[in-house]
């Protein structure tokens, strides 16, 4: 099988979803269950992690993944390896993936990634990058299904004609929620303040159909499945903090919003959360609020994308 990276949404299609978030649902129900499930320890398969931003959830959800596969990590930073001190990333990836079997990178630009990609011989996944976060979107598809399943059990029949409302920046979360709109069949109701609109060309979509932009929040949760939102101040981006408080002030998730979208709607936030700035206290805590799961469903979800990438479909 020829490598498969993981850079963007977009690097596997529908129906390689479909499967992905069926496994993802078996892979879960095993960790539950107190099952072994171990495609990855004999032989013992290798990820390296590399992070040159800070990270909670992504880190714990790929290294306990992993441990759980039967395989094993290392964790490198930016501070603690020579990818701080200039090695060229070229070099990097061709030493690294000499060593071990798959590669995760959380790192600033997008073109870093697949640069380290292009000269990469194993798999390379994107922990978040400025552009995308497309483990991200995975798990919250996957969370979206979990909650709202489809009657035929197929996962694409419950994404199909789904309203996400993106509430907040134009950034790497918004990016790839677009990307999954127009590869899954459903609409995101984009409302950003001005100046922080999503850019069709950056995130990688050619159907503009895919999504609607709203200068009211509110009007944008109007109808929705799902309400979410992210950071206004992205990592990288702290310079901005103070600019960027006054501009989305009025993009904080609220029940009043809420209270708009469907009844049954759902909130999602990636996190970290700030509270009280993109979303209240009232919404993330409350009763729509499935934050919690979406975190856990990083882990399974990856799970199901590493062993995708490192031996196909199972099962
Ligand atoms: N959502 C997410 O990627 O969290 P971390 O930054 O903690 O990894
Ligand atoms: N948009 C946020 C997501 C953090 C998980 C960031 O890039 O910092």
């Amino acid at each position: 099988m020829s490598i498969r990276h993981y850079l963007q949404f977009k690097d596997l299609g529908a129906d390689e979803y479909a499967y992905l978030l069926t496994r993802a649902a078996f892979i879960k129900a095993r960790f539950k269950a107190f099952e072994k499930h171990q495609p990855f320890a004999d032989p013992d398969r290798t990820l390296a992690m590399i992070f040159e931003k800070a990270s909670t959830r992504t880190r714990v959800s790929f290294e306990a993944g992993m441990y759980q596969l039967g395989g094993s990590v290392v964790h490198l930073t930016t501070g603690d390896s020579q990818l701080g001190r200039a090695e060229p990333i070229e070099d990097s990836a061709k030493v690294i993936s000499r060593m071990v079997d798959m590669v995760m990178i959380r790192t600033y630009e997008q073109s870093k990634l697949e640069r380290f990609a292009a000269h990469s011989r194993v798999p390379v996944i994107n922990g978040l990058t400025n552009e995308f976060h497309p483990c991200q979107i995975l798990a919250d598809l996957f969370t979206l299904v979990e909650h709202r399943p489809a009657a035929s059990g197929n996962p694409l029949d419950a994404l199909k004609g789904k309203v996400v409302a993106w509430v907040g920046d134009g950034n790497n979360m918004a990016n790839t929620w677009l990307q999954a709109a127009e590869l899954l069949d459903f609409t995101v109701h984009v409302s950003t303040p001005s100046g922080y609109e999503v850019d069709p060309k950056l995130a990688g979509i050619s159907n503009p159909g895919c999504y609607k932009v709203f200068k009211d929040p509110k009007a944008a949760c109007a109808g929705a499945d799902l309400v979410t939102t992210d950071v206004w101040t992205s990592m990288g981006y702290e310079a901005e903090n103070e600019v960027r408080r006054a501009a989305f002030a009025q993009w904080c998730v609220d029940e009043a919003m809420m209270a708009v979208a469907k009844p049954d709607a759902l909130f999602m936030h990636c996190l970290p959360a700030h509270r009280g700035e993109e979303v209240s206290a009232e919404v993330i805590d409350g009763p729509q609020s499935v934050v919690w799961d979406e975190a856990e469903n990083r882990m399974h979800a990856q799970k199901a994308l590493m062993e995708y990438l490192l031996l196909g479909r199972l099962g």
